[in-house]
């Protein structure tokens, strides 16, 4: 089985001083240990740098959260994926829901930054997901179908394996309304579906497809013990550095029974 994937996204928060100790916490905590899981922290631009140096010594390895769709350029305030490429950032998140509703990112936007990020050997983590209304009115699957088609499925097979796909249902982001295992299984079964019609069956079984949404130790386990869910995009919880690790433990126990 191939191992998990759990993402530690933490958004806009934390100070220098409190990265500095929740990277250490979790190095400390992974140190020494064996772990299949592929482990990667996600904090913002100004502790990349930060997180790399660590990470080239531990256990765990460095995502950015977002990317320009350009190259270089006349882009005031932007970063490019080879900005973040010659940090030895090898990871990156695009359209979260949360770029996707303030930042006015389309599925467009979002191919042009996916294109940006494989040019450089990086792995864009491709969230997609519905709002609320869409899983009320039952289109969360044609949502879902769009998000990836037009976002990813532009990519040739070689540039399309590096890919992780993040299924984060916006009305569990932040919300303690955690999707049930079997919602989350049944959309991860359905997007592998569609990947593999595109790109064939081998392809479709390596693909990691994680969930995210309210996920934390408690649900951590029976979410990831599902045939289709590789492992998990954690927000809230992977700011405090005991939650984080015991969502990585879930993952190496499933991980081991399979
Ligand atoms: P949450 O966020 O775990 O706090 O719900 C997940 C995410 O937005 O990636």
């Amino acid at each position: 089985m191939k191992p998990k994937v759990v993402i530690g996204n933490w958004k806009m928060n934390k100070s220098f001083d409190e990265a500095e100790d929740l990277i250490s916490d979790i190095e400390d905590a992974l140190d020494g240990l064996n772990i299949n899981t592929l482990v990667v922290l996600s904090p913002p631009y100004l502790y990349l740098e930060l997180t790399t140096d660590h990470a080239a010594e531990a256990n765990f390895e460095c995502a950015a959260q977002n990317c320009s769709q350009f190259k270089n350029g006349a882009y005031t305030g932007e970063i490019s994926a080879n900005m973040l490429a010659d940090l030895d950032v090898e990871f990156c998140i695009i359209g979260h829901s949360e770029r996707r509703k303030y930042f006015g990112e389309t599925n467009a936007i979002l191919a042009e930054k996916v294109n940006r990020l494989t040019e450089v050997d990086m792995i864009p983590v491709y969230c997609c997901g519905e709002v609320v209304e869409e899983r009320k009115a039952g289109t969360h699957f044609e949502v879902v179908e769009k998000q990836i088609k037009e976002g990813l499925f532009h990519l040739s097979p070689e540039a399309f394996e590096r890919v992780i796909i993040a299924y984060e249902p916006v009305w569990a982001i932040g919300t303690g309304l955690t999707a049930t295992p079997q919602q989350a299984e049944e959309m991860h079964l359905f997007i592998r579906s569609l990947v593999e019609k595109k790109y064939g069956t081998e392809i479709a079984y390596n693909l990691h497809i994680i969930y995210g949404g309210s996920c934390n130790p408690s649900n951590a386990l029976e979410l990831f013990s599902q045939p289709n869910v590789d492992g998990g995009l954690i927000g809230g919880a992977s700011l405090k550095a005991e939650d984080f690790v015991e969502i990585v433990e879930a993952a190496e126990t499933v991980g081991k029974e399979n």
